[in-house]
């Protein structure tokens, strides 16, 4: 129980670290929330600051997701507790600590890198197809939130195949809280008025 305990909080804490918050002031000493859309995340920070700042949020996103779930994966090893339950606790709070971060008055981002690179860590080729499907949305359409959305929707989808209930109730989490973070882009995208990739207008 204490090693679960210790990997919530450890990966509550990481989620914490907002890369986009850290790129945005140490490039333009700005707050990222306060530009663009808003959001604490890379797409924002693209469209704030340009192509270098918004590829190093991704990936900084993306890695703490990753790492979230890696370590608890040693400190399961360690402790001799579950694996799954471990690494979908480190998915589940890293995901939840990015999007509402204490540190950043529960002011955070979307979600999307972050679930990435936790299911990246569970599954790669579930985490591979998501992302597959977001490149081909985005490709097609300029919208990264409803790639965004579809892409995430394909894991519980996936998962389904593996007839892991874990796996599937973690995804449709990732799924969930996706979808919830992107309430006010939907009715964008519903209304016709969502900002495509490289339209910078607010
Ligand atoms: O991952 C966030 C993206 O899907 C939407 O970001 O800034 O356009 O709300 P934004």
């Amino acid at each position: 129980m204490f090693n679960y305990i210790l990997i919530i909080v450890i990966a509550y804490l990481l989620g914490n670290i907002s890369t986009s918050y850290l790129v945005a002031k140490r490039i333009a000493g700005v707050d990222i929330r306060t530009q663009g859309s808003g959001n604490a995340g890379s797409t924002n920070v693209l469209r704030t600051l340009g192509k270098k700042a918004g590829a190093m949020t991704f990936v900084g996103d993306l890695l703490k997701g990753a790492i979230a779930v890696w370590v608890a994966r040693i400190l399961a090893d360690l402790s001799g507790s579950d694996m799954q339950t471990s690494m979908y606790l480190g998915a589940v709070f890293v995901v939840a600590g990015h999007n509402w971060p204490a540190f950043l008055g529960f002011r955070g981002g979307k979600g999307v890198a972050t679930s990435l690179g936790a299911m990246l860590a569970i599954n790669t080729i579930i985490a591979l197809i998501g992302f597959a499907t977001f490149l081909v949305i985005v490709y097609f359409t300029r919208y990264v939130s409803l790639a965004s959305v579809l892409g995430i929707s394909m894991t519980p989808v996936l998962m389904i195949l593996t007839q892991n209930k874990k796996g599937i109730l973690v995804t449709l989490f990732l799924s969930i809280s996706v979808i919830y973070t992107h309430r006010e882009n939907i009715k964008r995208l519903l209304s016709g008025t969502e900002r495509k990739l490289g339209q910078n207008k607010e």
